[in-house]
């Protein structure tokens, strides 16, 4: 297992999204326990992009329930109807929200968050397993860039749920 994280800390996000996405392959590939990998993705996210808050609710039985994660507390439990973690899971969609206070139903978790990205996760039998939630403390923070570069770790983790 790599012990340390390396990525270029001058480059664009794009770039280091590449840089880390193998990492993380390597990262999990050596681990069968899905908290502890899904706690070093968290981690690798944390520390290559500085984001205020990044982490994963993953479903269980009618909510989301929360799970890793790298910044301050979080709300424990969210129903599918709520937030924009449970319009992901229902619209199975990835949901970029440059100005949460313009999303009808955001939560708010930290006062301090502005902009926000969901991704759903995928099981083999095509239901949503959970989300993985990147809040930003600057307004409109995330474009495809990142929802193309979360997706490729999206990706590896469904290749191990
Ligand atoms: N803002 C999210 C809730 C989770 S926290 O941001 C960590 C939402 O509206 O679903």
């Amino acid at each position: 297992m790599a012990e340390s994280l390396a990525f270029t800390k001058t480059a664009d996000r794009k770039t280091v999204y590449g840089e880390i996405a193998p990492q993380i392959d390597a990262l999990i590939s050596g681990e069968t326990d899905l908290i502890a990998n899904l706690a070093n993705i968290a981690a690798v996210l944390k520390e290559a992009f500085g984001f205020f808050w990044v982490g994963f609710y993953l479903k269980k039985e009618n909510q989301l329930v929360l799970a890793p994660f790298q910044g301050p507390l979080a709300c424990t439990r969210i129903d599918f109807d709520k937030g924009v973690c449970g319009y992901a899971y229902t619209t199975r969609q990835t949901v970029i929200v440059p100005n949460v206070d313009e999303f009808p139903g955001h939560i708010a978790c930290a006062s301090a968050s502005k902009s926000e990205i969901v991704l759903p996760i995928f099981d083999k039998s095509g239901e949503v397993f959970g989300v993985l939630d990147v809040d930003s403390d600057k307004l409109n923070d995330f474009s495809e860039t990142d929802a193309e570069g979360l997706q490729k770790i999206i990706e590896i983790i469904e290749k191990m749920i």
